[in-house]
């Protein structure tokens, strides 16, 4: 294991704050990558509307959230009535259309929690996932980006911490470590619970938007304009934000006791949310409550190996931020 890094985080870590927002700014997806990934939704919407005209399609995850970057897929929901036919039927009926109108690699991935239609488009080489009816991911997708605008150092923080945990092995959940969106999440929690806050939590507002979706209330207060500056008087760069989080996941985070709530906008016991023992494949070693399907905890893919290797990676990343000299470099070198 590396040394465990201190309380505080060394005095000149402003001084990597230039590199990181350099870095920050690279993973931006470009003009020509947007409007690559318009044409290939553009060309989806109109092979989708052959066949389902009265099918909706909505953009979520990464490609609509704010947190894309040039290496992110595009996921699409088609919202429609499905009727005696099952979505299973629908998305195997749709991978033969996409075929038919020239799609690469489709195939109809039906055994999954969220069962959907992965392709490639042959223009832009972009992957794509289709599922449907699965608004829940619009909601969150909607979640997101309102958190992205109401303070940059969101978007700053969570690109570099996906970037690190792409280049680290550690966003594959097919291998037991975390989600994009599982990141980004511990991103806003993080920020939520800084000393002045940075972020508010949306959810503990007055609700301005709210949708149920299977039963389940999606309610927030949306209206990001009135929330410019709230993080103001906290003036930590974003070096020192990255340490931190790192540290916070590295030392500081109670794993056996603790679940993260971007819901509530702090930690919760795992007592309270009987999410102390295990059920089924669900092991509850770091848990991260989803905001809206509060019973569905994102760390559930974690298991007693991966959970080593996570909080190994972690205390790496502080301890890189915290010593060398070259953090900028040494944090993201690929695993
Ligand atoms: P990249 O594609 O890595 O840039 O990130 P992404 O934000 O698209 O994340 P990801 O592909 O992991 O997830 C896509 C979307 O699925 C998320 O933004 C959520 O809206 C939704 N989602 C809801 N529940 C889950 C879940 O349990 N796991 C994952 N991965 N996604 C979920
Ligand atoms: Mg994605």
């Amino acid at each position: 294991r590396t040394r465990r890094p201190p309380a505080e985080c060394r005095h000149d870590i402003d001084a990597f704050t230039p590199g990181l927002l350099a870095l920050y700014e690279s993973l931006k997806p470009s003009e020509e990558h947007m409007s690559k990934q318009k044409q290939l939704v553009d060309s989806l919407a109109k092979s989708v509307s052959k066949e389902w005209p009265n099918a909706q399609m909505h953009l979520y995850g990464s490609c609509a959230n704010s947190f894309g970057t040039s290496h992110s897929d595009v996921d699409v929901c088609l919202e429609m009535e499905i009727g005696t036919e099952g979505a299973v039927e629908v998305l195997l009926r749709l991978a033969d259309v996409l075929r038919t109108d020239g799609f690469e690699n489709v195939e109809a991935i039906t055994g999954a929690r969220v069962p959907i239609v992965r392709m490639s488009d042959p223009g832009s080489g972009f992957s794509c996932d289709i599922c449907i009816n699965n608004l829940l991911a619009v909601a969150n997708t909607k979640l997101l980006k309102d958190y992205a605008q109401i303070d940059q150092r969101l978007p700053q923080l969570a690109f570099l911490v996906k970037h690190w945990a792409k280049q680290r092995a550690v966003n594959e959940t097919y291998r037991g470590t975390l989600s994009s969106y599982a990141y980004v999440l511990m991103c806003i929690s993080f920020l939520q619970q800084r000393e002045p806050k940075i972020l508010p939590c949306l959810q503990a507002m007055e609700p301005t938007y709210a949708l149920t979706v299977d039963g389940t209330e999606c309610a927030y207060f949306d209206k990001i304009d009135q929330l410019q500056g709230f993080g103001a008087d906290n003036k930590a760069s974003i070096a020192e934000l990255l340490w931190g989080f790192f540290h916070y996941w590295a030392s500081q985070h109670h794993y056996k006791r603790d679940v993260i709530s971007v819901r509530l906008g702090k930690t919760i016991s795992k007592q309270e949310k009987s999410w102390t023992t295990r059920v089924g494949n669900d092991r509850h070693l770091m848990c991260i409550e989803d905001p809206f399907e509060i019973g569905h905890d994102l760390g559930r893919v974690v298991d007693r190996q991966t959970i080593r290797i996570l909080r190994e990676e972690m205390e790496r990343a502080a301890a890189v931020l915290q010593y060398d000299d070259d953090p900028c470099v040494t944090l993201f070198e690929p695993y």
